[in-house]
């Protein structure tokens, strides 16, 4: 018998799918054990998750990659790792402690010279980006209150084809939930919003995929930029 009632094997399913085509290396490792070690939460993506990041760069050739929400750097590192040679990714991480700790497991994984964190607000840091090349590839990944400006700066950041992936979109489910959607200090009606957004905005093509592991029942969107 499963030791969690609701847990028809999903996590040992992601476990072995993880283990037999996502197997994190040393340098991914190392930035979950450090995040865990400076006190943040483990809520980097899953292995299996950040493999296809690193594929989705990888598909679309992307030379410039925007991500939004460092952490430890583990998204970061599957993205770079994707990233056409020569290219740029910019990463923005509101607290100089996580930056620290993913500048390390940045440099560690040999990405250094390739990866250029912003420290702040990302509102704050976004609008220095503009004027520069347009990015291939945006990841949306930080407080989720801001998911629908983070949507609007991608777009202005980006061009017709750059690739927008915005995580965490179903929320344990609580995007569809009267009580969570009620609840200011949940961020349901916030990320339900930014669905809406891009389901109603004429120059984004978009879907959404739900997702059940370990890191419990979610899902991300993909929205491509017309
Ligand atoms: N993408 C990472 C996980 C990001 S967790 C991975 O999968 O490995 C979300 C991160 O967003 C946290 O590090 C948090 O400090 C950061 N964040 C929160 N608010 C932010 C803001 N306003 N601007 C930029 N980063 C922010
Ligand atoms: C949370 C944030 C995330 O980006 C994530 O992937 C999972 C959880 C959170 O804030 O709880
Ligand atoms: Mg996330």
């Amino acid at each position: 018998m499963s030791d969690h009632p609701a847990e028809p094997g999903w996590i040992g399913v992601e476990r072995f799918l993880a283990q037999t085509l996502a197997k994190p290396d040393a340098a991914l490792q190392a930035a979950v054990s450090t995040a865990a070690a400076a006190g943040m939460p483990a809520i980097e993506v899953a292995p299996t998750a950040g493999k296809l990041l690193m594929l989705l760069a990888r598909i679309s050739g992307a030379r410039r990659i925007l991500e939004i929400g460092t952490l430890a750097g583990f998204s970061t590192i599957w993205l770079a790792r994707g990233m056409a040679d020569g290219g740029t990714l910019v990463t923005c991480e509101y607290s100089p402690e996580h930056a620290a700790v993913a500048r390390k497991n940045i440099d560690g994984a040999r990405l250094g010279s390739d990866v250029d964190i912003r420290v702040g607000p990302a509102m704050d840091t976004l609008p220095l980006l503009a004027g520069g090349a347009p990015f291939d590839l945006v990841f949306i990944d930080a407080d989720k209150v801001n998911n629908t400006h983070y949507l609007e700066w991608a777009i202005k950041l980006g061009r017709p084809g750059t690739l927008i992936v915005l995580d965490n979109v179903v929320w344990d489910g609580r995007i569809i939930h009267e009580k969570s959607l009620a609840d200011p200090a949940d961020d349901a009606a916030a990320i339900r919003a930014s669905l809406e957004f891009i389901g109603s905005h004429p120059r984004l093509e978009a879907t959404a995929i739900q997702t059940v592991g370990a890191k419990g029942w979610d899902g991300f969107a993909l929205a491509l930029v017309t």
